[in-house]
């Protein structure tokens, strides 16, 4: 495959693309030799699916990590409400109001070169009539910059749907685990098990795409019906604890990157562990100003000739304007 090939050499190892702290079975792919600058749009997506190649879609909720997922050569970016969860401490999605959405996809819109950028709708934004979810969609298109919407449903929204593509913007489906939803289901359950659920769920399917939706994000149902659904749709579907057979799959960002040691659910693959990482680093830094070991010399200014010197150094990056 062409991201394979792309692969560089890290020049430490000796082993293609290796960085620290990332797991032993991981090879990153250099972000200069892998991502031509060429934005990933609803119709290629569409090809994607024509012509089998998968989708990766990563989290991001933030500029320092959004910019880290764009270069690393994601297809989708998502500001999922999953940022309830992850980035406000909550223990779901119900509290993250279109504010909060808005704010977040700003924060990421600003440094998204090429990835897809979707924008969850959050609970209660389109609930309450087609006419609030239209609204709502507008909202994270103009405020937050958002290329679509995602939503989460079967059947019943798909009214909300037909008024949102209908106004020009897209919109991606997302059936299974809905989290939205999780006291109708009493907990975080894996969906659809039975025959009924199933049948259920492909029905919901094929009304999402009827309703216009251009991608389907499967989430916490058995492989082998996702693999069925992925197999019956036009539109891609992107899985997260569905199996190998989606047309792409997603992670949330904290996972994927081991940033919460405590969590470790079946469906997640930490490709690094970064949450002993950072906490020792952190750690260290409290020891070296405890006991006046930071900052050294070379971190500090000497009173030289000359006037005020830019902060950084003059590197690109850092503080300050431009
Ligand atoms: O909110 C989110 O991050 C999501 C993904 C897990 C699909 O909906």
């Amino acid at each position: 495959m062409l991201r394979a090939a792309c692969m560089t050499t890290s020049p430490k190892t000796g082993k293609p693309g290796e960085i620290p702290g990332a797991a032993p079975d991981v090879t990153v792919p250099q972000p200069a030799t892998i991502t031509p600058l060429r934005r990933v749009t609803v119709p290629q997506l569409a090809r994607f699916k024509r012509e089998g190649q998968r989708i990766a879609m990563v989290t991001a909720y933030d500029a320092t990590f959004a910019r880290l997922v764009d270069e690393a050569g994601a297809d989708v970016i998502l500001v999922g409400d999953s940022l309830g969860m992850v980035m406000q401490g909550h223990p779901h999605t119900l509290e993250v109001t279109l504010e909060h959405m808005a704010y977040h996809a700003r924060c990421v819109r600003r440094v998204v070169n090429r990835a897809h950028l979707v924008v969850d709708l959050p609970f209660m934004s389109y609930q309450v009539s087609p006419e609030q979810a239209l609204v709502s969609a507008g909202r994270l298109v103009q405020e937050g910059g958002a290329e679509a919407v995602k939503l989460e449903g079967g059947a019943r929204t798909v009214d909300a749907i037909r008024k949102i593509v209908a106004a020009g913007i897209p919109v991606m489906g997302h059936i299974g685990l809905t989290p939205q939803s999780v006291h109708e289901f009493g907990g975080f359950r894996v969906q659809a098990r039975n025959e009924d659920g199933a049948e259920r769920l492909r029905q919901d399917a094929l009304a999402l795409q009827d309703a216009g939706v251009y991608s389907l994000v499967l989430e916490g149902i058995p492989a082998a019906l996702a693999r069925q659904v992925s197999a019956s749709l036009a539109i891609p579907t992107i899985g997260i604890g569905a199996g190998v057979d989606c047309d792409g799959q997603v992670l949330v960002m904290q996972d994927l990157l081991g940033l919460d040691d405590r969590f470790k659910p079946r469906f997640v693959k930490r490709y690094a562990e970064l949450a002993g990482v950072v906490r020792g680093a952190f750690a260290q830094f409290v020891r070296e100003v405890h006991d006046g070991r930071f900052p050294g010399e070379e971190h500090s200014f000497a009173g030289e000739a000359g006037g005020a010197a830019p902060i950084s150094g003059g590197k690109p990056g850092g503080y300050g304007p431009g």
